[in-house]
């Protein structure tokens, strides 16, 4: 369509650059609750100077994938592939925000399916913020499907569960605080999800979804 625009791996020296297109409320609305962006950012970053320790030693490829026209990056995701299951989580998908709803981020999206098809990868899944309605717009247009919703515990109220008298309470306390729906891409199996209360996670099924919706 337009041959100045460039899909590529990002190398360290675009870090910089992503860090401030992902760094947006839009995806991290958690960051009220403690999440802590930079650190984590950080954290992609050294990892992307050792690729070969994080795929053999923890069994995981940490990808950023950007778009870029005429030599300037307008956005990128990052796609964090686990070896043992052949599943991709995306992440941080963003785009500039002077260069939304040009197609670049579908671009992004389909290029990264095809990038990750040659590399034998079966499912995408992502977890978005169910009040991000343009960004659930974009990935269903995109042929992704719902598949459940999740609930989070925000780092302050996880430290002090011990305060709630009964787990359902603490549950009502969580479901209001933060919650995401759990997407996957339909071309490729559905994805089934484990119910990991556990780790404070609540999925409802999809007839529930929708309602949500
Ligand atoms: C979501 C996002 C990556 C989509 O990228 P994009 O390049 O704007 O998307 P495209 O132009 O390919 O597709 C446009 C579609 O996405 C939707 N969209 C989502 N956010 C939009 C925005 N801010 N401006 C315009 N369109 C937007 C539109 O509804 C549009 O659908 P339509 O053509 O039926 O109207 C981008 O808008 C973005 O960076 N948003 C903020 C970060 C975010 O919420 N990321 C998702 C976190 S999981």
């Amino acid at each position: 369509m337009n041959d100045k625009i460039n899909f590529r791996k990002a190398f360290f020296g675009d870090f910089n650059k992503l860090k401030i297109i992902m760094n947006n409320e839009e995806i991290f609305e958690r960051k009220k609750y403690g999440y802590n962006f930079d650190r984590a950012f950080l954290i992609y970053k050294i990892l992307s100077l050792f690729p070969f320790f994080t795929k053999i030693l923890l069994r995981k490829e940490v990808l950023f994938l950007i778009i870029e026209k005429d030599g300037e990056v307008l956005g990128g995701l990052r796609c964090l592939i686990l070896w043992n299951k052949k599943i991709t989580n995306f992440g941080y998908v963003a785009i500039k925000k002077e260069n939304r709803g040009q197609e670049l981020g579908t671009m992004l999206l389909h290029s990264t399916f095809d990038y990750l098809k040659k590399k034998d990868i079966k499912r995408v899944r992502l977890t978005t913020n169910i009040k991000n309605e343009k960004a659930i717009h974009f990935y269903l247009k995109n042929g992704f499907i719902v598949v459940g919703r999740q609930y989070i515990a925000p780092p302050t109220i996880k430290n002090n569960n011990k305060k709630f008298k009964s787990f359902n309470n603490f549950i009502q306390k969580v479901i209001f605080r933060d919650s995401s729906i759990y997407i996957s891409d339909n071309e490729f199996s559905k994805l089934r999800i484990n119910n990991r209360l556990g780790n404070i996670q609540k999925f409802e099924p999809l007839s529930i979804m929708k309602k949500h919706l």
